[in-house]
């Protein structure tokens, strides 16, 4: 078996190695990443990348389709990563997100690849307190993230068949610890304020819902989609994945961490803008699909994680918002140093 992990040096690709290589030990695992946040490493002692068998560095925009030979299953995780980016690189977001996303699923199909697996996300049902989305539900993107995930399912869907099978996993927000830690995620916000400053700063007025699944939760996930048989779900499936006791509002979150790590200040900011972005979802079709792979994180023990990472990394910085941990200040201060063009492009020649 020979799968290839597009997007492997971010947050998620770490914890998608190391499951796929305990889950398949004799697959031979190809990385391909542009490497934008390779530097970002936290507390490793081994690159994650020296865990691959062989590491392309590339661009999904001009991906070159030989690299397709042989491969029997793609997990595509290459993403503009979250809505700030998304917001202000809109244009290279959709153009990443979607169409090289699309464009990747079409040469996998034509080389022969069986197995497609696609990180979409739960933002895509948008503003939707008022009952549990599930995956019949209507969508509703507000943001450029969100609406790249929703196209580029619309068209992942009628390449399905014929020995290809997709699967677009609904992934929840995603906490926990990995060895590229990413802190604009909010539970990780949080337990960074909490560790660094013995304060968590909730930037909404904390009533908004958001479904979260541990990152090792979503490689197992990942792990299922990669060798379901399709009488499991079609050859075609979007599903969400999370589980329903992880539907929480961010108040609740911030409480959590407080009674984790004692003596912590919780500040709402009462004056803030509604943040539209809530949304509670139903996760059963997930459950009767995967019950062997459902998460086993829950939220104590995921907060305890990232405690003990943060703490053994003696990580004091309690500026963290403007750090490296933050996908966008990173993508920005390479583009500002003339290393990364508007387009998010290496500049050769520049470095
Ligand atoms: N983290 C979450 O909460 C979450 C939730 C739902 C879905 N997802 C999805 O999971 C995937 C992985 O998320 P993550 O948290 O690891 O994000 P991340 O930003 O940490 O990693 C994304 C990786 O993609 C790479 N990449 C970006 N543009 C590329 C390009 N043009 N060519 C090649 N590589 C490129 C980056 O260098 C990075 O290593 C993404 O598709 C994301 O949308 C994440």
């Amino acid at each position: 078996m020979n799968i290839l992990i597009t997007g492997n040096m971010g947050y998620v690709g770490p914890c998608v190695i190391d499951q796929l290589r305990s889950s398949y030990p004799h697959a031979r695992l190809v990385g391909f990443d542009i490497g934008y946040f390779g530097n970002c490493i936290t507390t490793a002692d081994v690159l994650p990348e020296c865990k691959v068998d062989l590491q392309y560095f590339g661009d999904m925009r001009k991906f070159p389709h030989q690299i397709l030979k042989d491969i029997d299953a793609i997990v595509h995780l290459a993403a503009i990563s979250n809505d700030p980016i998304g917001n202000k690189f809109e244009e290279v977001t959709l153009d990443i997100n979607y169409r090289a996303s699309v464009e990747l699923a079409r040469r996998a199909k034509e080389a022969g690849v069986k197995s497609f697996t696609f990180a979409s996300s739960c933002s895509m049902y948008g503003a939707a307190e008022d009952s549990a989305r599930t995956e019949k539900s209507p969508l509703n993107p507000l943001t450029a993230y969100a609406k790249s995930k929703v196209l580029t399912e619309k068209d992942l869907e009628p390449l399905a068949g014929r020995g290809f099978k997709a699967t677009s996993l609904r992934f929840s927000t995603a906490c926990g610890w990995s060895e590229r830690l990413r802190l604009d995620l909010v539970l990780n916000d949080f337990v960074a304020g909490a560790v660094a400053s013995k304060r968590i700063t909730i930037l909404s007025d904390g009533t908004p819902w958001r479904p979260l699944i541990n990152v090792k939760d979503m490689a197992r996930a990942i792990d299922w989609a990669i060798s379901r048989d399709v009488s499991n779900g079609g050859e075609f499936l979007a599903v969400n994945v999370g589980s329903d006791e992880w539907n929480y509002q961010v108040k609740d979150l911030a409480q959590a961490v407080a009674k984790v790590i004692p003596g912590v200040d919780v500040s709402i900011n009462k004056d803030a803008q509604p943040d539209k972005r809530s949304y509670r979802v139903n996760f059963d079709l997930f459950k009767k699909l995967a019950p062997e792979h459902q998460p086993k994180f829950d939220l104590i023990a995921s907060i305890k994680e990232l405690k003990d990472g943060l703490e053994a990394m003696e990580f004091k910085d309690g500026d963290f918002r403007n750090s490296k941990y933050m996908r966008l200040n990173i993508l920005t201060q390479l583009r500002d140093k003339g290393l990364l063009n508007q387009n998010l492009e290496w500049v050769q020649g520049s470095y």
